[in-house]
């Protein structure tokens, strides 16, 4: 397993390209299922969740061809049955249950694995299947989705934690290709949904109100191929974002939904740093030490719960006492023991970290077992005193495009050891 060494104290400035946005390119690779013409996708980043995803299309007989950020995907004929060796990797291996219960009426697929945050249950996305007329079983880990015709409903999504992404998403493909009108109510409206939405249209799909808490779709006979790009990630920027407050003079994100990203910009001007936005780039100028803030992830858009562990990075430096409530994934605070390791002050109380920032982090071996908090811990690396080892870095290449290079070309001083036993 590799690992990534972080010589913290060199300040980073200069510009960085934000890549295709995984969660978006996910279930938008999947939704190519739903027809047996060629598809092409643009800004696809390169990430081992993605090819975790090519390697699931593949095996269920999809042509995929990949030209370094372009995906073409013809699943002409393709078997229903995806099983635990391939999709016990990703827990969004799940979002290909839609498109392949919308085709073929049927499905199964491996009860999925991916991030330790808490459990991860897919009930919402079952119960949205059922609502459609599918049966949905449990077996031998494997979920089994089938119908003999699928039929419009109109059923609410949301959950005792708010609205489901990839569960959104899911309905929503299958819906595609039912009979009559499905209207998801309680939706999620990240701007991942939007474009899997807009990617659906192209391929002719009727859906109106992506975006809002209300989806509608009016299920059509067949889809067609189509060609989309990728919207640009904005966690990744969001962690750049931070990055740069915490050790950047001046940093500029190019490639960005500037949009998409405003409770970020918010909460990091917040804490007192200036940002010069435009719609698709961001300047963010570092001044060494932040202000305290009290944040609560939420969802879109509200503060995300993938931008959590990040800012508890940067504000583990304020100057004060911060406050981040997490009310998505009330578990999700595996970085937090590390920071303190790391010298931060840290207290959790219940779903809430109170952060009384320190004046000093210095470097320590650390590891995460989630993407974003294994991505926290680079950033507290970046201004900590000596060198931090991040292991287990195989989370943050499933969801971080050469983040190594990309902050080295910056200006940090960053190492990647290959292959650690
Ligand atoms: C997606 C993102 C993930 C992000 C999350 C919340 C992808 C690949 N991943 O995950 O990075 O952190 O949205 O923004 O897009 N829930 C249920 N039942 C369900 C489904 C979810 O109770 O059937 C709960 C979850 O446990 C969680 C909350 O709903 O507490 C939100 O989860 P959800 O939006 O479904 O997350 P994902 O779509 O899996």
């Amino acid at each position: 397993m590799d690992k990534i060494i972080v010589h913290g104290g060199r300040s980073l400035s200069g510009t960085v390209k934000i890549s295709g946005s995984k969660n978006s390119a996910l279930p938008i690779l999947a939704a190519t299922l739903l027809t047996r013409e060629p598809c092409i996708i643009h800004s696809v980043p390169d990430l081992s969740d993605i090819h975790y995803m090519l390697q699931i299309l593949s095996h269920l007989g999809a042509q995929v061809e990949r030209a370094s950020g372009t995906v073409t995907i013809q699943a002409d004929k393709v078997s229903t049955v995806a099983p635990y060796e391939i999709v016990r990797k990703m827990r969004a291996s799940v979002c290909v249950l839609g498109p392949l219960l919308g085709r073929h009426k049927e499905a199964r697929v491996s009860l999925p694995g991916g991030c330790v945050i808490g459990d991860r249950p897919i009930d919402l996305h079952l119960k949205g299947f059922r609502a459609l007329n599918a049966a949905c079983r449990v077996e031998a880990g494997d979920v089994k989705v089938f119908a003999d015709e699928l039929r419009g409903a109109t059923v609410d999504l949301e959950g005792r934690q708010g609205p489901t992404v990839l569960g959104t998403g899911n309905v929503m493909m299958a819906a595609t290709l039912a009979e009559g009108v499905t209207v998801i109510e309680g939706a999620a409206a990240e701007p991942e949904v939007v474009d899997l939405a807009n990617f659906l249209g192209k391929m002719g799909a009727k859906i109106e109100g992506a975006g809002t808490r209300r989806i509608t779709i009016e299920g059509v006979k067949e889809l067609h191929g189509a060609e989309h790009s990728v919207i640009p990630d904005r966690i990744e920027a969001g962690t750049f974002l931070v990055a740069a407050a915490l050790a950047g003079r001046e940093v500029t994100l190019r490639r960005v939904n500037a949009e998409h990203l405003n409770a970020v910009t918010n909460a990091i001007s917040d804490a007192g740093f200036r940002l010069h936005i435009q719609r698709d780039s961001i300047t963010v100028f570092g001044n060494g030490s932040s202000l305290p803030v009290h944040l609560i992830t939420e969802p879109y858009p509200g503060f995300p719960t993938d931008m959590q562990a990040q800012m508890c990075a940067l504000l583990s430096r304020a100057n004060g006492e911060s406050s981040v409530t997490e009310t998505v994934f009330p578990q999700r605070f595996m970085h937090v023991s590390e920071l303190k390791r790391m010298g931060a002050d840290i207290a959790l109380e219940g779903a809430t970290a109170r952060i009384n920032g320190v004046a000093r982090l210095s470097g320590a071996p650390v590891m995460a077992s989630d993407l974003r908090a294994s991505a926290a811990l680079v950033l507290a690396g970046l201004v900590a005193d000596g060198t931090t080892e991040v292991n287990r870095v195989y989370h943050i290449d499933r969801g971080y495009e050469s983040i190594d290079e990309k902050l080295m070309g910056l200006g940090a001083e960053i190492e990647r050891v290959k292959n650690q036993l």
